[in-house]
């Protein structure tokens, strides 16, 4: 695609959460970025070599599901190294931008990339049968989660069922949040309903074990939960 045709289709698409540099000088978030103060977020390219740091060594064959994989950088660079990919997005915007990420990769490397996106949202993955998982990515999208259910109780209960479906299909979970969220500080009476401990507590007693808990890095951290004795 000429530079001129990309950009054009970069400001279609836009606005972008992920930042991708796909030509040299051609970034998505430089051309069309969410942020109203046009600065660049901290995930896409800036944060894929934490992440590729912290998944196995082969990717190859591995079945990875990622939960609102927004543009999809992290399921095409998984599926460059030979994975298997699905993710799942709730927003019409973000799978345009997925399916248009993995075309542009698939055409730059010459070869078809095993990524399939599903429309829907997170809550209702129970429902859509997808099978099991070497590892499910969950980064800045679970504290996203507001399950239609109107009381609290059974937002909380969603949320449990969610966690103990993710536990079924994986043994391994990856969460990437602002530290605040995983550890729960946030007032518990304002924002009940946004804390990740429903789903940490849900891990552990599903038999899973924090594994790894990086440091914060771009204001966010990354927690890996293992089943134990796998
Ligand atoms: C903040 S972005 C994070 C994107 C990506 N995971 C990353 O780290 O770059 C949140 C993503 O999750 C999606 N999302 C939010 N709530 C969701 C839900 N309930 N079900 C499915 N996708 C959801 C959004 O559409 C968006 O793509």
């Amino acid at each position: 695609m000429k530079k001129k045709e990309l950009i054009k289709k970069i400001k279609i698409l836009g606005p972008w959460f992920q930042t991708i540099e796909l030509e040299k000088g051609i970034v998505t978030t430089d051309i069309y970025p969410t942020s109203k103060r046009g600065k660049r977020l901290n995930s896409g390219d800036i944060f894929w070599p934490q992440l590729r740091g912290i998944l196995p060594l082969s990717l190859k064959n591995k079945k990875i599901l990622e939960l609102g994989p927004d543009a999809g950088l992290f399921c095409v660079r998984a599926a460059l190294e030979g994975a298997s990919v699905v993710g799942v997005d709730k927003d019409d915007k973000c799978i345009k931008q997925a399916e248009f990420i993995k075309k542009y990769f698939e055409e730059k490397y010459g070869k078809n990339l095993d990524v399939k996106y599903v429309r829907g949202k997170i809550e209702d993955i129970i429902d859509m049968r997808l099978g099991k998982f070497d590892i499910v990515l969950a980064c800045a999208v679970l504290h996203c989660m507001v399950p239609r259910q109107k009381t609290v109780e059974k937002k909380r209960q969603r949320k449990i069922q969610l966690a103990k479906t993710l536990c079924k299909i994986s043994d391994t979970i990856i969460i990437r949040e602002k530290e605040k969220y995983i550890t729960g500080r946030i007032e518990k009476s304002l924002y009940e309903d946004r804390r990740l401990d429903i789903f940490t507590n849900e891990f552990e007693k599903e038999g899973f074990e924090k594994i790894l808990e990086t440091k914060k890095h771009l204001n966010r951290i990354v927690v890996v939960y293992s089943k134990k004795d796998k």
